[in-house]
């Protein structure tokens, strides 16, 4: 079943300068229970792309349908410093339902699942950035809508800290099953994690190519090493660089 189908968009902005044309004939599909990668270099219209889905701007051109409820992580989405990790994490409940959400059972898994433990009544300051990252995901997961946005969640992690939260993100999709929209500028991340990768060119962007991972699931951490795995690694950077 097919939950978000974008078809030839087009979308431009005004800029003193003149127009900026940045997304020219984009077409998307993400079915049910798909983990679907946007691949491209920064500035390439991947967020527009993004806001476009989750209907917050307006496109110039083409057809977007959707399928269900978007929860939306954006890029650099940051938690409120004056509210705890939990306060944080339950916002959008509290928002939604109007009452102050209880720590059942079902929210103090998740919360150990998302390698939050204990860290319930930490401020946001007090907590590394990859956790901080984890309780953002957290957050959105827990709007429990059946498609998720996703804007570069790891962006702005070290190189080591981004690939261990590739791989954690992998073992919780794998368990969880959920239709995602993945944004990333990160090869090994789309590859690991992805059904089909998107990869968007330099602007005026379009798909340059779709790409199914060789390596198939289950994917562990260690299919990153595998043949072609590094040979379709090679490939991507090859169109992109
Ligand atoms: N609201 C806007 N007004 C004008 N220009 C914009 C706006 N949003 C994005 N852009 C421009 O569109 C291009 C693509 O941006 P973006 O979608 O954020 O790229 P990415 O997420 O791939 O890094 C950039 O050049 C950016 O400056
Ligand atoms: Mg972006």
């Amino acid at each position: 079943m097919i939950k978000v189908e974008v078809k030839s968009i087009f979308k431009s902005f005004e800029r003193p300068d003149g127009k900026l044309k940045v997304l020219e004939d984009v077409s998307i599909v993400l079915n049910e229970n798909e983990f679907v990668s946007i691949l491209g270099p920064s500035g390439c219209g991947k967020s527009t792309l993004l806001r476009a889905v989750a209907g917050l701007l307006e496109i110039d051109k083409g057809k977007i349908s959707i399928d269900g409820e978007i929860s939306y992580l954006r890029q650099n989405s940051s938690l409120m410093p004056w509210r705890n990790i939990l306060e944080n994490v339950l916002l959008p409940i509290e928002i939604q339902k109007r009452i102050k959400p209880q720590y059942t059972d079902e929210l103090r898994e998740s919360f150990s699942e998302f390698g939050l433990s204990g860290f319930e009544k930490s401020m946001p300051d007090e907590i590394s950035g990859g956790m901080a990252k984890r309780a953002a995901l957290l957050r959105t997961y827990l709007e429990d809508r059946n498609i998720m946005l996703l804007d570069e969640p790891f962006s702005s992690l070290d190189a080591i800290t981004r690939k261990a939260m590739g791989r954690w993100l992998l073992e919780v999709w794998n368990k969880h099953r959920k239709s995602v929209l993945f944004v990333t500028h990160d090869i090994e991340e789309a590859l690991l994690l992805s059904d089909r990768i998107y990869i968007m060119d330099n602007l005026p962007s379009k798909i340059l190519e779709t790409v199914v991972p060789a390596v198939g699931r289950p994917r562990n951490p260690e299919s990153v090493y595998e043949k072609p795995f590094i040979e379709q690694r090679k490939h991507i950077e090859k169109l992109l660089i």
